[in-house]
C-alpha cells in the first residue's frame, strides 16, 4: 500500500478530515460503507490532493503503508464497535486505529485494552471545531500509546489549527485520555453557551433591546477579554433576520435546546469523581429543562403575569455588569473543567498536562478563546494550582467583577429572569471563599439520625454524639 493514512466513514466530518489530510500533502486512502460517498468525495475534491478511493474494507486496508494508520469517523457506540470488528482481522501487529468520533472515554478504555491484546494501537482522539475545523484545522486531542503518537503526531500536528506557530494538537495521555479531555471540552462548551444565552436574555429583558442591537453589544465584547469564537458567532446569530417572516431569527427558533450527550457524560463523570462542576451541570440541565414543554406550559399558565416589570437604572452600568458577570462565570466554568481533567488524570493515571491542554484549545475548537492563553500561563507557572480562580489574572478579574456579578444575579432574581449558570457560578465562588460552610450542620444531622460520625475542628479522630441519650460524645 502507498497511502500514509486512511479515513473510513465519509460523512461530513470524515470527508473534511480526509480533505484536510490530502491538502497537507498526505496520500489518503478513503472508504465508506456505501461507496457512493467515496466516489462523490473523489469526484468533487479529487484535485485537492492524493486520494486512494477504495470500495471494500480489505482494499482499504491493503492501500495503506505499514504500520497502517486508520482513522475512523463513524457514529459513537455500536457502529464504532462494528467497524473495529471488521478492521481487526485485516490488520497486523503494530497497526493503529484512530477513533476520531465523540466516543465515551470508558468505551475507548475498553477498546484500547481489547486491541492491545491483538498488538494493535487504539487511539481515541477528540476532534473539535465542527465541519469547518475538520477541513481547515481542528483542535486535536489524541489519547492512546506514546508509540502511536510517534507516527500520528507529525500528521495531526500538520493538519491541526496553528496558533502563534504552535499546533493545536498534542498527545494528551494513554488510552481514554483524549476522549476524556474532549468530553470536558464539550462540558465547558455547554457552560460557555448557557452563560452567553443568559447574558443575552438579561440584556434583552433589562434593556428592552432588540436582537440586532444586542448583536452589536456582543461584537464589541468580542474585541475585549471575552474574545472567542462563541461570542463572535453569537453576534452573527443575533444579527440574523429570518427570511420568511422578516423577524429576528432568534425569535422564530423553537426555544428547546438539544444535545447529543457529551455534556451529560461530563456531568456523570464529574459525579463519579466527586468534582463539583456546577456551572457545567446547570448548563446541561438548562437544556433539558427547556425541552420539557408540558411542564413549562403548565407552570407558565399557573403563574402567568406574576413577574414584575423590569427597568435597569443605568443602561451602561448594567451592560458592563453583565459583561463582568459573564467573564467571572466563564472563569468558574473553566476552573471546574480543569479540576475535572485533573481528577480524571489522577483517577486513570493519565498524567495530563493542564497547561498543554489549554494550549491546544487556543485554536480550532469550539471554545477557542483569547483567555486560554492565560490558562496555559497559569498552569505553566503553577502546575499544582489548587484552582484557576486563584491564579493572578483570574483572581484579579473575578475580584473586579464581583460587585457587578452580584448585582446582575440579584436583579435577575428580582425580575424573575432565570440565570442558573450565572447564579450557581457565583454560589460556587462564594462557597469556596467562605470561612465556614453549613456542611458542619449536615455532618451533625448525619450523626444524629444515622450515627455517621463527624470530625472536629480542634482534635483528630472521628466522633459520635449519643443523641438519643444524654448527648455525651464518644470517640468513634
Ligand atoms: C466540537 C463540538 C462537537 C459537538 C457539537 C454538538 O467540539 O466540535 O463539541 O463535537 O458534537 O457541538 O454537541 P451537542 O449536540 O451535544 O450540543
Amino acid at each position: 500500500g502507498q497511502a500514509q493514512i486512511g479515513v473510513t466513514g465519509l460523512a461530513v466530518m470524515g470527508r473534511n478530515l480526509a480533505r484536510n489530510l490530502a491538502r497537507n500533502g498526505l496520500t489518503v486512502a478513503v472508504h465508506n460503507r456505501s461507496p457512493e460517498r467515496t466516489r462523490g468525495l473523489v469526484a468533487e475534491h479529487g484535485d485537492e490532493g492524493r486520494f486512494v478511493p477504495t470500495e471494500s474494507m480489505a482494499d482499504f486496508v491493503a492501500a495503506l503503508e505499514r504500520p497502517r494508520a486508520v482513522i475512523m469517523m463513524v457514529k459513537a457506540g455500536g457502529p464504532t464497535d462494528a467497524v473495529i470488528d471488521e478492521l481487526v482481522p485485516l490488520l497486523d501487529a503494530g497497526d493503529i486505529i484512530v477513533d476520531c468520533g465523540n466516543a465515551h472515554f470508558a468505551d475507548t478504555r475498553r477498546r484500547e485494552e481489547a486491541l492491545r491484546r491483538h498488538d494493535l494501537h487504539f487511539v481515541g482522539t477528540g476532534v473539535s471545531g465542527g465541519e469547518e475545523g475538520a477541513l481547515w484545522g481542528p483542535s486535536i486531542m489524541p489519547g492512546g500509546s506514546a508509540e502511536s503518537y510517534r507516527k500520528l503526531g507529525p500528521i495531526f500536528e500538520r493538519i491541526a489549527a496553528q496558533v502563534d506557530g504552535e499546533p493545536c494538537c498534542r498527545h494528551i495521555g494513554p488510552d481514554g485520555a483524549g476522549h476524556f479531555v474532549k468530553m470536558v471540552h464539550n462540558g465547558i462548551e455547554y457552560a460557555d453557551m448557557q452563560l452567553i444565552a443568559e447574558a443575552y436574555d438579561l440584556l434583552r429583558a433589562g434593556l428592552d433591546a432588540t436582537p440586532a442591537e444586542l448583536a452589536e453589544t456582543f461584537r464589541q465584547w468580542n474585541s475585549g477579554e471575552l474574545e472567542s469564537f462563541l461570542i463572535e458567532i453569537t453576534a452573527d446569530v443575533l444579527g440574523h433576520t429570518d427570511a420568511s417572516t422578516g423577524q429576528a431569527f432568534v425569535d422564530v427558533v423553537l426555544d428547546q435546546a438539544e444535545q447529543k450527550g457529551t455534556g451529560r457524560w461530563t456531568v456523570q463523570s464529574a459525579l463519579d469523581l466527586g468534582i463539583p462542576i456546577t456551572g457545567i451541570a446547570e448548563a446541561t440541565f438548562a437544556r433539558s429543562l427547556s425541552g420539557h414543554a408540558d411542564q413549562r406550559e403548565a407552570t407558565r399558565r399557573a403563574f402567568a403575569g406574576t413577574g414584575p416589570a423590569w427597568q435597569v437604572a443605568d443602561r451602561d452600568t448594567f451592560v458592563e455588569d453583565v459583561r463582568r458577570a459573564l467573564l467571572a462565570s466563564k472563569i468558574v466554568a473553566y476552573a471546574q473543567g480543569f479540576d475535572h481533567i485533573r481528577a480524571g488524570s489522577q483517577e486513570y493515571d493519565w498524567n495530563i498536562d493542564l497547561g498543554g491542554t489549554a494550549t491546544i484549545w487556543r485554536g480550532g475548537c469550539i471554545i477557542r478563546a483569547r483567555f486560554l492563553d492565560r490558562i496555559r500561563q497559569a498552569y505553566d507557572d503553577h502546575p499544582d494550582l489548587p484552582t484557576l480562580l486563584v491564579a493572578p489574572w483570574f483572581a484579579d478579574t473575578v475580584r473586579a467583577g464581583v460587585p457587578g456579578w452580584r448585582r446582575v444575579v440579584a436583579e435577575a432574581a428580582q425580575a424573575g429572569v432565570p440565570t442558573p449558570a450565572f447564579a450557581s457560578s457565583l454560589s460556587y465562588f462564594d462557597a469556596l471563599r467562605a470561612n465556614r460552610l453549613p456542611a458542619a450542620l449536615i455532618q451533625g444531622l448525619r450523626d444524629n439520625f444515622g450515627a455517621h460520625t463527624y470530625r472536629r475542628v480542634d482534635r483528630d479522630g472521628s466522633f459520635h454524639t449519643i443523641w438519643a441519650g444524654d448527648h455525651h460524645e464518644v470517640e468513634a
